[in-house]
């Protein structure tokens, strides 16, 4: 496989890549398999991405397209398969079942696991990222030869590329460095965040609990037969430190309470708290600019979309990408950023619908007025119609388990 040429402190390649979380990782792997040339620059360590705690599921077609690209093998031993939910609501549990219903399905699989997967990969192929790679800036996108440039062990270096894809994440370079006037964006906060652990006890449930409770969301998710990953919605403006492992899991017993059931404590090893935004750039190409992932856009957590999402852009722009490079033919990276920012809207469209399902609205933090009262009272009407209503919940399977990806991988398809 080729490798980029080093001249000096200057070097080439033919797709320069911004980033080695998940997205950029992978996009790297797709490309250098298919032959074509590529450096990862990433600005932190790589122990640093590998400990990264961050999303922990994968829809069936993302499952397909990562065994497609030969990254399968970890993934089918360890990750949890599971085919449905609960909904829970007014101390009520309801199972969405998605196999029985649409035949699709889920697998449990922390990001970090995907992450640690490809970076294996790449270093089988000798292709590793360059980490600690600072003060990265991308240069002369309108051209057919931009640059970025960097800082490495003290020394400036310049990279030389035909393509450059930023995978940089939500507070990356790269989308602000195209200018205002080409760049359209929207975004929406919301008035709470979630506060996640991780904890050293075996799961109380066997699929995951999405519950809406009076005095907000909680969600009990896992990470193996031994971990457990649990949520709660917090005022955005609380601080960690103001949740000690007690009230963390008074709180979580609370608001997961069903009758005749407990949920099971342990040595809380991990906790933090992580704002909630909507965002997306429709922009998602500027010269030979790409956007991949978390830099073009954000979703809230609730429908567990994030990670997909940034899978599925660099499925369709590694396709374009070798369209381009190997058959010569533009036609895929000419589309990639409308038929991108389509998918992200439906995507947006279903975890806002989640999040405002399954969150208590309050307009004054820590104040519940009448109307968020009514409101809140709508959710429950929501739920309870979804819960008894076939359609819905085949509806909600569908978005769950993923969309149809619509694409190839390199062996076999990752279907809908
Ligand atoms: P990232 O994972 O953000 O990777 C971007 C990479 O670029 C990072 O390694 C970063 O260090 C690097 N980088 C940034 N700037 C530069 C620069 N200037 N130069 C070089 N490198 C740079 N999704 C869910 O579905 N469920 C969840 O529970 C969930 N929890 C989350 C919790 C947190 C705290 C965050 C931030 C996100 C969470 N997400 C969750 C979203 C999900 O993790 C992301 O969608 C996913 O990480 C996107 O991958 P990415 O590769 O596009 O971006
Ligand atoms: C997890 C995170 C999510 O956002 C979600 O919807 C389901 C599970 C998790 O971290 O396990």
């Amino acid at each position: 496989m080729a490798t980029g040429t080093t001249n000096g402190q200057t070097r080439s390649t033919q797709v320069g890549i911004i980033g080695a979380g998940p997205a950029g990782l992978l996009m790297s792997h797709l490309l250098h398999r298919a032959g074509i040339d590529n450096v990862v620059l990433e600005q932190r360590d790589r122990q640093y991405t590998l400990d990264r705690i961050r999303a922990g599921v994968l829809e069936q077609g993302t499952v397909e397209f990562l065994t497609g690209a030969g990254l399968g093998d970890r993934l089918h031993s360890e990750a949890l398969l599971h085919h449905g939910i609960y909904l829970q609501y007014g101390r009520e549990r309801h199972r969405v079942p998605f196999t029985d219903l649409i035949d699709r399905s889920v697998w449990v699989y922390g990001q970090q696991e995907v992450v640690k997967d490809l970076v294996a990969a790449l270093d089988d192929a000798g292709t590793p990222a360059l980490y600690e790679a600072t003060n990265v800036a991308v240069h002369d996108l309108e051209s057919d030869r931009p640059s970025v440039t960097y800082t490495h062990d003290g020394g400036e270096h310049r990279l030389e590329c035909d393509v450059i894809v930023g995978a940089d994440g939500f507070h990356g370079v790269c989308r602000p460095s195209i200018p205002s006037t080409h760049l359209t964006t929207y975004q929406r906060d919301y008035p709470f965040a979630w506060l996640g652990i991780l904890a050293k006890v075996a799961p109380s449930t066997d699929e995951l609990i999405y519950a809406l409770h009076e005095k907000g969301f909680a969600m009990h998710s896992m990470r193996s037969e031994t971990v457990s990953r649990l949520y709660l919605q917090v005022d955005p403006t609380d601080s960690i430190e103001n949740w000690s492992g007690e009230r963390i899991w008074a709180e979580l017993d609370e608001r997961l309470a069903t009758p005749g059931w407990t949920l099971a404590h342990g040595e809380i090893f991990d906790k933090g708290i992580t704002p909630m935004r909507s965002f997306v750039s429709s922009t998602m190409r500027y010269g030979q600019l790409f956007l991949v992932g978390d830099a073009a856009h954000i979703v809230p957590p609730t429908g567990a979309k994030g990670l997909n999402l940034a899978v599925w852009d660099v499925a369709l722009l590694s396709a374009a990408l070798q369209e381009h490079f190997l058959r010569q033919s533009s036609a895929g990276l000419d589309a990639y950023s409308e038929k991108a920012v389509q998918r992200i809207w439906e995507i947006q469209h279903f975890s806002t619908w989640m999040t405002r399902m399954l969150h208590r609205f309050s307009s004054t933090p820590g104040i519940t007025s009448e109307a968020d009262e009514f409101d809140y009272q709508v959710q429950l009407g929501q739920l309870s119609h979804l819960v008894r209503s076939s359609h819905g919940m085949a509806h909600l399977s569908q978005y769950y388990t993923g969309l149809d990806m619509g694409l190839e991988t390199g062996q076999g398809g990752a279907r809908g």
